[in-house]
């Protein structure tokens, strides 16, 4: 089964997601998605998707782009006053999910635990998820970046079987370059690609399925550093913020590869 899917596979999916946070109103959040659809034009080397507020979603529904959700609360329904629910969102039209964004982390103090909770919430629903994870400068600087975000993984992740690990695409996005106008070098991204893939062969005793993960880089990603950082061999995309909210400079993004 999984060797049917990773046949099926092939390659690696190039994409561009567009995390648009808590910005834009409904009609600015409408002309974005024109514009960018309009420029994308042929290009199908890379898959786009956007990830607006989830109140505008249903307003997109329609785009030619995938459109998905920021966050949703793993509970099928119940009190959980201002939270949204998976059925919900799909409902409204989001196909796919952002987990653990270090926002999320950080602010809201979701845990690995909690995460494991809605990663296995999304597979429950057969939503499509991208898996945040990153390390804090303190961090960083103590050297223990790698061995922190494979505890990430290990916590929420590699409970997961080989056949749903293929299927997760995850996001490392280092904390102190997000947001920030700091952007980890090329050989830092680099280096904790090839380390997060590592950790999935390790893992699953798979370099098959270590190598049918997409693993898109966030952290102040923009037209102008785009194009080294996708020429990383373990960089298979981004995961755009302050970038996202232009058309322009988000389909320059996507045109780097
Ligand atoms: P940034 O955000 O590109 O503005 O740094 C990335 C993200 O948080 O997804």
């Amino acid at each position: 089964m999984v060797k049917e899917k990773l046949f099926a596979k092939m390659s690696r999916k190039k994409i561009v997601a567009g995390n648009w946070k808590m910005n834009l109103i409904a009609q600015e959040a409408i002309a974005l998605v024109e514009a960018i659809a309009q420029l994308k034009q042929n290009n199908t080397a890379v898959e786009l998707m956007v990830f607006p507020p989830a109140i505008y979603l249903q307003a997109l529904k329609h785009t030619s782009l995938k459109v998905g959700a920021q966050n949703f609360h793993p509970a099928e329904k119940g009190a959980f006053t201002g939270e949204l629910s998976l059925n919900q969102l799909k409902d409204v039209g989001a196909s796919i999910v952002l987990i653990g964004h270090s926002e999320r982390r950080e602010l809201f103090l979701e845990s690995n635990s909690f995460l494991k909770e809605k990663v296995d919430a999304a597979f429950a629903h057969k939503m499509p998820i991208i898996f945040c994870c990153g390390e804090p400068l303190s961090i960083r600087e103590a050297g223990t970046a790698l061995e922190f975000v494979t505890l990430q993984l290990t916590e929420s992740l590699f409970h997961l079987s080989p056949v749903q690990m293929v299927d997760v695409t995850i996001a490392y996005e280092p904390i102190w370059a997000i947001g920030t106008g700091k952007t980890a070098t090329v050989e830092e991204a680099e280096a904790m690609h090839k380390g997060i893939r590592a950790a999935i062969e390790a893992h699953y005793q798979s370099s098959v399925i270590a190598d049918s993960v997409s693993i898109l880089y966030g952290g102040s990603c923009n037209a102008t550093n785009a194009a080294e950082l996708f020429a990383c061999p373990n960089v298979d995309g981004g995961l755009i913020g302050g970038a996202a909210l232009d058309a322009a400079s988000f389909i320059a993004i996507a045109n780097a590869f």
